[in-house]
């Protein structure tokens, strides 16, 4: 695929959702889905650092899944605790930075461990920088935020001195990362799950009925042209418009 650079996502952003559907049309456990659904991850992962996507954010677990049955989520922290160790050098290989956001202090120390383990080691990679959406929730984090921010507040200021979006915004767990151009949803589900709810103020949404098992490359293309033919105006209006207005 030959997309101009302009007319791709800098910052791509996916709520990888379908996994037990997957699992279940097939006559297997929900936990198989899961597993299936870290293969697409790597295709995914593959093909941003093969289209020079610089940015790529998944969802992978969220603060709600904790309330899923107990076995689902035990399956899930040790799928992530094998995925981190044996995906480690990978990731360093091919130039991956691997960060975490969301409530990280809620996952087992021994999945925390194994994560760290990868957030030191690819910390200066810069091809591809990565982040896991683990134990995430929107909502939570911008609370969490908050909580920073009045932490750091000097003392003599006033809130209405301090408070601006980029300001505020440097405290969100994603704080150095531009917002996400484009959010993929798989599933056919139309709803954001508490996904990056600050971030995606003006961020194009795309949703495709596939579930994530079998979300690949060709998928993404599509994703990607859609993404590259809309007209994105952030309230604004277009220049041609513009001109032909003052003309007419
Ligand atoms: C997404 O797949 C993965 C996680 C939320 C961990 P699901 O597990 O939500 O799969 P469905 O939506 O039940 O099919
Ligand atoms: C969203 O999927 C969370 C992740 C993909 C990690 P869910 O399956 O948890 O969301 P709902 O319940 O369909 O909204
Ligand atoms: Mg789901």
């Amino acid at each position: 695929m030959n997309i101009a650079s302009n007319r791709k996502p800098k910052h791509l952003a996916v709520i990888m959702d379908g996994n037990g559907r997957w699992a279940k049309l097939r006559g297997l456990p929900r936990v198989e889905g899961h597993r299936q659904g870290m293969k697409a991850v790597k295709t995914c992962i593959l093909s941003c650092l093969d289209l020079k996507i610089p940015y790529l954010t998944l969802y992978a677990f969220s603060l709600e899944n904790w309330e899923r049955p107990f076995r689902e989520v035990r399956f899930l922290m040790k799928l992530l605790q094998t995925y981190a160790r044996r995906e480690r050098d990978f990731f360093h290989k091919k130039g991956v930075r691997v960060r975490v956001i969301g409530d990280f202090e809620k996952l087992p120390t021994i999945v925390r461990r194994e994560l760290q383990e990868v957030i030191n080691l690819t910390r200066d990679n810069t091809k591809l920088e990565l982040q896991l959406a683990l134990s995430y929730g929107g909502r939570n984090e911008i609370l969490r935020a908050v909580e920073r921010l009045v932490d750091a507040r000097e003392s003599g200021k006033s809130a209405k001195e301090v408070l601006t979006e980029e300001y505020f915004s440097s405290f969100l767990d994603t704080a150095d990362l531009p917002d996400p151009d484009l959010v993929i949803r798989t599933s056919g589900e139309h709803r954001v799950s508490n996904f990056l709810l600050w971030q995606i103020a003006y961020s194009e949404l795309y949703f495709t009925e596939r579930l994530w098992p079998e979300f690949d490359r060709i998928e993404l293309e599509k994703a990607i042209q859609s993404f590259g033919a809309r007209s994105r105006r952030f309230g604004k209006v277009e220049f041609s418009q513009d001109l032909s207005s003052q003309t007419g």
